[in-house]
């Protein structure tokens, strides 16, 4: 509706902008600000730089909303949208001069996502959609709408990510090891926002990881869900994780059953 392709609008401009700063950061060099629980937790500078541009940027536009970033306090808001926000998804990818990183934005109401947005600055696509209105990429100018595949003869190509945490690592190896059975080949692209559109771009057939957090997945899996996709949260490890699986609903299905009979 007009609510969630305004949002969309507002979403993409920011998202774009803080592309850039990103981007440019990220030219200058980088600097880990921070190990946040273990090794492959960081948090660089740029992080915080770019989520407080975001949040500077959304709150003049739109004050009321509320907020909710990976690096900075939430706020509540009174207007019943929440803005849920990764600055750099991918963090380690970005500290490391790899291109998949992606800047991460959902307006999200009473828990569902009604716009969302996925800029991948080094890739040169930004990911989006609006509820009801179906997910696109827009690249060069032009702007191609989103089908997760259907067909896997031949097995999927499946992502998936692991935890920071080494005591999770064993329990997500097994279950890479379950999937592998139906699978081409799998990844770990290292960016949560980006497997997710790239299921809804079919370049990836399934993606799932344990352990989440709501702003890794806000915006990608309303990007999934607008491209025809299923994203199942499956219930927690022994560790408190609970997993979602990103894929076409038949396969995303398949994946959930090799899980829960592991
Ligand atoms: C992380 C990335 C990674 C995934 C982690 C996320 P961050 O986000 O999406 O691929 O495995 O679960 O936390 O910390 O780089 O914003």
């Amino acid at each position: 509706d007009r609510m969630s392709i305004e949002l969309l609008d507002l979403a993409r401009a920011v998202a774009l902008e803080a592309g850039h700063l990103a981007r440019r950061r990220r030219a200058e060099g980088v600097r880990i600000a921070a190990s946040k629980s273990t090794l492959a937790d960081i948090v660089t500078e740029a992080d915080r730089e770019v989520e407080a541009l975001i949040r500077e940027r959304l709150a003049a536009e739109r004050p009321g909303d509320g907020f909710l970033g990976e690096e900075s306090d939430a706020t509540t808001g009174t207007t019943g949208i929440t803005w849920v926000v990764d600055p750099i998804d991918g963090t380690v990818n970005y500290a490391s001069g790899m291109p998949s990183y992606g800047v991460s934005i959902a307006a999200v109401r009473e828990g569902e996502a009604l716009a969302g947005v996925v800029r991948a600055p080094a890739l040169g696509e930004t990911f989006v959609a609006a509820r009801g209105e179906g997910s696109f990429v827009e690249a060069d100018g032009a702007r191609e709408s989103l089908r997760v595949s259907s067909e896997h003869p031949a097995g999927a190509l499946i992502a998936t990510g692991f935890g920071y945490d080494p005591a999770t690592h064993a329990g997500d190896i097994a279950t890479v090891q379950a999937v592998m059975p139906i699978a081409r080949d799998v990844r770990r692209i290292g960016a949560a926002s980006i497997d997710l559109s790239y299921v809804a771009a079919g370049r990836l057939d399934a993606y799932f990881e344990r352990g989440l957090k709501p702003w890794d997945v806000a915006a990608g899996a309303l990007i999934v869900a607008e491209a025809g996709g299923a994203v199942l949260t499956l219930s927690a490890d022994g560790f408190g994780r609970e997993m979602t699986v990103a894929a076409h609903p038949d396969l995303a299905r398949k994946i959930a059953d090799r899980v829960e009979a592991e």
